[in-house]
C-alpha cells in the first residue's frame, strides 16, 4: 500500500508513521508513504495557501489551486483521493478493510475554516473520524492510515491477526488475562486454566457478548 499525505505540516508524520508497527511495515516494504505540501505549489511570492472567505466571516479558507496541484502531482489512474473532515462519512472497521485493499491512497488534510468548496470535485470520498473538530486533518489521516495499514497481510504477527478482534466480528474483544494469577486480590477466571479449548472458546464468546452488551449495546442491534 502506498499513501501520500497532502499536508501543510509534513513534520507531523514521521513521529507517528515512522514508529512501532507502522515503522516496521515500512522497513518490510509493506507500506510506503510520503508527504506533499500545497505550499510548494503556491504561485504567490509569500507562498500563500489561504485567503479570506467571500461573503465575509471569521477565519481563512484554503485556496483550491495549490491543493489541486499537490493532488495532481501524486495522483495516478488507480489513486483513491480522500478528504478528511468532520462532515465526512463516519470511518469504521469496514472502511479500514476496504482501504487496505487499495494500492494508492491520497489523504488530503484540511486546515483553517475549511477548503474552497470547488475542490470537492477532486475527492473520491470524504471521511470523518468522529463528531468533534480537530485543528486539522493530519491526525485524522494518520488514524485512518494506521487502522488500514494494520490490516495489510504481514504487518501484524500471525497470532495478532485481526479477524477475531473487536468490530470484525461485530462484537467487542473478550477480556484477556496474564500473570500473576491473582493481582491485588483479583483472580483470573478458573476456566482459563482448564486446558479445555472448546470450553475456553465458548466462555470467551459469552464474555465478548457480555462486554458488548455492557459497553456498546448499539453494536448488538446492528449485528
Ligand atoms: N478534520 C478536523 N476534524 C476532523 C474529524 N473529526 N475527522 C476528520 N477530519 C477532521
Amino acid at each position: 500500500m502506498r499513501i501520500d499525505f497532502v499536508t501543510l505540516f509534513p513534520e507531523m508524520f514521521e513521529p507517528i508513521m515512522g514508529a512501532s508497527i507502522l515503522g516496521r511495515a515500512r522497513e518490510k516494504g509493506l507500506l510506503a508513504w510520503s508527504c506533499v505540501n500545497p505550499r510548494d505549489f503556491s504561485e504567490d511570492k509569500h507562498r500563500k495557501v489561504d485567503d479570506r472567505p467571500f461573503g465575509g466571516g471569521p477565519g481563512m479558507v484554503m485556496l483550491a489551486e495549490p491543493l489541486a496541484q499537490a493532488i495532481d502531482s501524486v495522483r495516478t489512474k488507480n489513486t483513491r483521493v480522500i478528504f478528511l473532515s468532520p462532515q465526512g462519512e463516519p470511518f469504521d472497521d469496514r472502511k479500514a478493510c476496504e482501504l487496505a485493499k487499495t494500492d494508492h491512497v491520497v489523504f488530503v488534510c484540511g486546515h483553517y475554516e475549511g477548503v474552497d468548496e470547488r475542490i470537492m470535485s477532486l475527492f473520491d470520498e470524504e471521511l470523518s473520524i468522529g463528531d468533534y473538530v480537530l485543528t486539522g486533518g493530519e491526525l485524522a489521516a494518520m488514524v485512518v492510515a494506521d487502522a488500514a495499514a494494520r490490516k495489510l497481510p504481514g504487518v501484524l504477527k500471525k497470532e495478532d491477526a485481526t479477524e477475531s478482534e473487536s468490530f470484525a466480528s461485530g462484537l467487542l474483544d473478550f477480556p484477556q488475562y496474564t500473570r500473576p494469577r491473582v493481582w491485588r486480590g483479583r483472580e483470573v477466571p478458573e476456566i482459563l486454566f482448564s486446558g479445555d479449548h472448546e470450553k475456553i472458546s465458548a466462555w470467551r464468546q459469552d464474555a465478548a457478548r457480555a462486554a458488548t452488551r455492557r459497553k456498546r449495546p448499539d453494536l448488538l442491534s446492528r449485528a
